[in-house]
């Protein structure tokens, strides 16, 4: 295979109309070794320079429809409390109880009046104030009503993510996450709804899972069918790592790989049925598969309005092609005008070798639809049923279309990492957004990148 796709030139690298193409920066040499990943120290060092210090997303708007609806994320060893209070403002809390310390709400979500704890019953307002307690004349100290109030964490809601940080002092979010929030301001994220939401545990270290979505590297071999539908190829693709310690990588879609020249029925059968729905004919095609990508764009852009989109903002690339974003330290998203791969690996509460991870989907369904057949997740989806939340051990639980390869990888990797003939990394260029991770992490932990060997 890579014999042949070497000598078959790249035929597309269209990102010129994007936001251009970011300067490299400087990047060292140090090795990368495997005790980041095993190593409960640095575990330790990451909770308390870097996990406590970056924004991170609790859940969706969308979760809290109503005054009094609340939900619950479990984040390393915390567990963040999030409401949406009478005045219909959404606040997080440490679900901590401010009387001795009981985790103060049990269960994933609901609907409630007031928090109530269950150890001395102890009431908290949907805004953390503290209404009633028992007893309140037996305070020495005086009554803690309206004074042991819930501890709030700074919270912003973006675009439909609710986003904390566990730092008092933290910069804003649009600081954090520039330049990617200019980049996705025309993406109608905030009207897209989980269709897909899957959070296991997982034995490995949460950096196994950012580093494997910042290089596609592994795709060729990880993923054997994605060389049909895209040019996976790294000369086609662009990689941009920013100052702000984000990245991502552009690579183009609906276009076979130079590796597949030749099996023109197999690269067929798979755009196929995404094509169809833009009201195009696979057969047409035949002897000029390098045009469906532009085509496509052009019919995306001509059906859009009878379709129930509106893609009037979007670039013709944003239409077709793989926009792959990492932020620091720990989420990943594919984004399209009419859907979202999300993907995160949080730090495990006490093991450096484990991580949950989280794979969401979320879905645009077109106006006037409530059914919808999403060829990314390749299924069937209804606006009106509330997806589920389906939680467990890796090995029990599909975690959902492609990344479940991903996933495999990952048990391995970490048994690998833990080995004494594991001496560090020898990583290609195209794989620098892995260096850039890991120095960005040592800027939090250390004060400095690590540098050069
Ligand atoms: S610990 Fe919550 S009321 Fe006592
Ligand atoms: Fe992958």
């Amino acid at each position: 295979m890579s014999n042949q796709s070497e000598t078959k030139p790249i035929a597309h690298k269209l990102f010129s109309e994007d936001w251009g193409k970011e300067p490299e920066p400087k990047l060292g040499t140090k090795p990368i070794l495997g005790d980041r990943y095993t190593s409960k120290k640095f575990m330790e060092l990451e909770w308390d320079k870097l996990w406590t210090k970056v924004w991170q997303v609790a859940g969706l708007e969308q979760q809290l429809e109503k005054p009094g609806d609340f939900f619950t994320f479990d984040f390393g060893r915390e567990s963040i409390l999030c409401a949406k209070g009478e005045d219909s403002e959404i606040r997080c809390f440490y679900n901590v109880c401010q009387h001795r310390g009981n985790q103060l709400v049990q269960i994933e979500e609901g609907n409630l009046e007031s928090f109530d704890c269950a150890y001395h019953a102890w009431k908290f307002g949907l805004d953390g104030e503290l209404k009633w307690v028992p007893d309140e004349e037996d305070f020495l100290q005086g009554s803690p009503c309206g004074k042991r109030n819930l501890l709030q964490i700074k919270a912003e809601v973006w675009k439909g993510f609710i986003f904390f940080n566990l730092d008092p002092d933290c910069k804003p979010l649009k600081e954090y996450l520039s330049p990617i929030m200019e980049h996705l301001e025309d993406y109608p994220i905030s009207d897209m709804i989980r269709t897909h939401w899957v959070s296991v545990e997982g034995d490995w270290n949460w950096k196994c899972v950012q580093d494997n979505f910042n290089e596609s590297y592994h795709t060729p071999y990880v993923h054997p069918g994605l060389k049909y539908v895209a040019e996976e190829k790294y000369q086609a693709c662009q990689f941009d790592m920013y100052e702000s310690m984000h990245s991502r990588m552009l690579m183009p879609g609906f276009i076979p790989s130079v590796s597949v020249y030749g099996e023109e029925e197999k690269v067929l059968e798979m755009i196929g049925p995404h094509i169809e729905y833009w009201e195009m004919d696979p057969q047409d095609y035949k002897g000029k598969l390098l045009d469906i990508r532009v085509d496509l764009q052009k019919q995306k852009r001509k059906l859009d309005k009878e379709k129930g989109y509106d893609f009037s903002k979007f670039k013709d690339t944003q239409l077709t092609d793989h926009y792959h974003y990492t932020i620091f330290p720990n989420m990943s998203f594919s984004v399209k005008p009419d859907g979202m791969q999300w993907l995160r690996g949080s730090p495990h509460p006490t093991d450096p070798n484990k991580c949950i991870f989280d794979y969401w989907y979320l879905t645009l369904f077109p106006k006037g639809v409530d059914k919808y057949f999403s060829p990314a997740l390749g299924l069937e989806t209804d606006i009106k049923t509330k997806v589920p939340h389906i939680t467990g051990h890796h090995s029990e639980v599909d975690v959902g279309p492609g990344i479940s390869e991903d996933v495999a990888i990952w048990t391995s990797q970490q048994k690998g990492l833990s080995s004494r003939g594991y001496v560090g990394d020898y990583m290609p260029s195209q794989e620098n957004r892995i260096r850039y991770f890991h120095e960005n992490i040592d800027k939090y932990l250390f004060g400095t990148s690590g540098g050069d060997a």
